[in-house]
């Protein structure tokens, strides 16, 4: 998919493609989630732990989705998602998605999403789950905005900067 927009921020027209990961863009998919980690304050992790070639593997696997969102030839966006690995768990996934600073508000998280639910839809998921930091307001206003319900939250789960932030549970029910 590729549309043009035009903002404030960025006065020159930009283009970015939404597309299925390939296994060639593992290094730069490592690139956009190592500089979302060093941001600190969006996800938990603070080093990307898997290596090119795991990533790779992890492209390939049929029970995952990768989309990456690219502008010229740099991946600027990922999302993920990653299905249940057991029978009884099968009809849940996980998401995870990160946009590289410089490059959100401009709607590419709502297209990343939208179009992991729809491929969620055709790959009989009936459950898509995210945890996001309650600090994370901007996120969890575009999820509730998508359709995204709470479920709960583990109380001060995460220590940032000195605070307590509560992992806040989210999911998105597919079909009946
Ligand atoms: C959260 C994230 C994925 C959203 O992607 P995005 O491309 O910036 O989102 P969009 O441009 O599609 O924004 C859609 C909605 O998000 C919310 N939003 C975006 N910017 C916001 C802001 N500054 N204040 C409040 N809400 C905001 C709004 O609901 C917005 O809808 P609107 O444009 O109609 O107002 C992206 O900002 C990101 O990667 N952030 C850093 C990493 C991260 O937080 N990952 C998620 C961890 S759970």
């Amino acid at each position: 998919m590729l549309w043009k927009e035009k903002s404030e921020a960025q006065k020159s027209a930009s283009d970015y493609i939404i597309r299925k990961a390939d296994p060639r863009d593992a290094k730069g998919i490592i690139n956009c989630m190592q500089s979302v980690m060093d941001e600190r304050i969006y996800l938990v992790s603070e080093y990307y732990l898997l290596t090119e070639r795991g990533e790779q593997e992890r492209i390939r696997s049929p029970d995952d989705l990768t989309l990456v969102c690219e502008r010229g030839s740099e991946i600027v966006g990922v999302l993920t998602i990653q299905r249940g690995m057991y029978r009884k768990n099968r009809h849940t996934a996980n998401l995870g998605i990160a946009i590289k600073s410089g490059h959100r508000h401009s709607g590419i998280g709502t297209k990343l999403i939208t179009q992991g639910i729809d491929w969620c839809s055709e790959n009989g998921i009936k459950k898509l789950n995210l945890e996001v930091f309650s600090s994370n307001t901007n996120a969890i206003s575009l999820y509730e905005k998508i359709g995204f319900v709470h479920e709960g939250s583990r109380k001060r789960q995460f220590i940032i900067d000195g605070e307590y932030v509560d992992d806040v549970l989210m999911t998105y029910w597919i079909g009946d």
